[in-house]
């Protein structure tokens, strides 16, 4: 902490005032960089930055750290507005089964899949589920994520989605970066109730929800919208009862069919709707006009081998992209957002600068950070990413798989 001067800034990225909350459309392509810039910090927040051209000097120089930033680039740190990263154990297994020939849903079918993550958390005690988290954490900031949201949903039985948003809530008081929390009792049915789904949203509604309120163990509520999994009116019936206890859906739809649930989400002012890999023109329609994010999630699509996201038709319709990792141990064991920069280049022909849009402006707004993350204005106390030294921005998602950032400073 204390006071630190950035000095020499080969580019400041991502700067100015008064910015907007989203971009869309055609404004993806806006990215100001301000070269041979310098920025200054006291006590995490942003308290100047400029053209060295135009430096005043310095009056007071005790306690100040100065970090000469020749030949690099600064950055808000990258906001992940959807991931599970409380998990307690990978699923390589399964990873295996889909190259031998079997599907993800398959997989599901067959009591893999969440199912399969349900089991193990359920054996897992609540400190070595922090434990395990914290250390994720520890990573995705190196990579350059600098808020996170982090959904329940592999407890599936009010103890267990009630042990893994306790584990969120320290996470938020110790991770050291903005967290919001989503519930997501409705991520599968538990076997129990695979032929009572209304003994399931029962529970949900009756007794997951009003815990959860009472603890305030939730900032969003999710549900998975899909074949097998929860349909467009089930969905609703539980994103109601959470807008009681005050939670903004932000929901997992169209990852595999098109149900409608992007119309019937936004009715219920869905802050985001998230992965989006089959999208019908009536989901653009009803996107239009709308407060609500469209969030697309890259690693999954490459991870699972479906369909990208439709990002250029999305913006073609004027309408904003946020990215995400979805960072969790069945579609997207990876958390690595210049991963998901990289993707959404090359996969999705998303220009660099459209693509870091989608990680900072517009994913900030997805999980309601726009006042503190996502760009670099003055006042704001968004953590800050210092690059390597790198030829240009567009080095970053062009040479995927290194590691570009040098320094993340909270
Ligand atoms: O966003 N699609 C639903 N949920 C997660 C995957 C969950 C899992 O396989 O463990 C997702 O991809
Ligand atoms: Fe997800």
């Amino acid at each position: 902490m204390g006071k630190i001067l950035i000095k020499n800034i080969k580019g400041l990225v991502q700067h100015g005032e008064n910015l907007p909350k989203i971009r869309r459309g055609a404004e993806m392509k806006t990215l100001p960089i301000l070269e041979n810039a310098f920025l200054a910090l006291e006590d995490g927040t942003i308290v100047a930055y400029g053209s060295m051209d135009d430096w005043g000097g310095i009056t007071d120089w005790r306690d100040l750290e100065v970090i000469d930033a020749e030949g690099k680039y600064v950055l808000p740190a990258f906001c992940d507005s959807h991931t599970h990263t409380v998990f307690a154990k990978s699923r390589e297994e399964e990873f295996v089964d889909r190259i031998n020939g079997l599907s993800y849903e398959e997989i599901a079918l067959k009591g893999g899949g969440i199912l399969n993550s349900a089991r193990k958390l359920a054996e897992m005690s609540e400190d070595e589920l922090f434990e395990q988290a914290m250390e994720r954490i520890n990573r995705l900031k190196s990579y350059g994520t600098g808020a996170l949201e982090i959904k329940s949903g592999y407890g599936l039985s009010v103890d267990a989605e009630l042990k893994m948003l306790r584990v969120v809530k320290r996470l938020k008081q110790e991770s050291g970066i903005a967290i919001k929390a989503t519930f997501l009792g409705a991520h599968a049915f538990p076997v129990e109730y695979k032929e009572n789904h209304r003994g399931y949203i029962d529970l949900i509604i009756n007794e997951m929800i009003p815990k959860i309120g009472e603890e305030g163990l939730a900032d969003y509520i999710d549900a998975f919208c899909e074949r097998n999994y929860f349909s467009v009116d089930e969905m609703a019936e539980i994103l109601e009862a959470g807008a009681k206890i005050g939670l903004r859906p932000k929901v997992h739809v169209n990852q595999f069919s098109a149900l409608g649930g992007i119309k019937k989400a936004i009715e219920l002012n869905a802050l985001s709707v998230d992965h989006l890999e089959e999208l019908a023109d009536e989901d653009i329609e009803a996107l239009k006009d709308s407060t609500c994010m469209p969030t697309i999630l890259p690693s999954c699509s490459h991870f699972l081998s479906i369909p990208f996201g439709d990002a250029r038709r999305l913006m073609d319709n004027n309408l904003p992209v946020a990215l995400a990792s979805d960072f969790n141990p069945g579609s997207t064991p990876s958390g690595n957002l210049q991963f998901v920069w990289s993707l959404a280049c090359v996969k999705m022909k998303m220009t660099p600068e459209e693509a870091l849009n989608a990680l900072t402006i517009n994913a900030a707004y997805a999980m309601d950070l726009s006042e503190t993350h996502g760009t670099i204005s003055v006042g704001k106390q968004t953590p800050i990413l210092i690059t390597k030294e790198i030829p240009s921005l567009a080095y970053i998602p062009y040479a995927f798989g290194d590691q570009h950032i040098e320094r993340f400073i909270s």
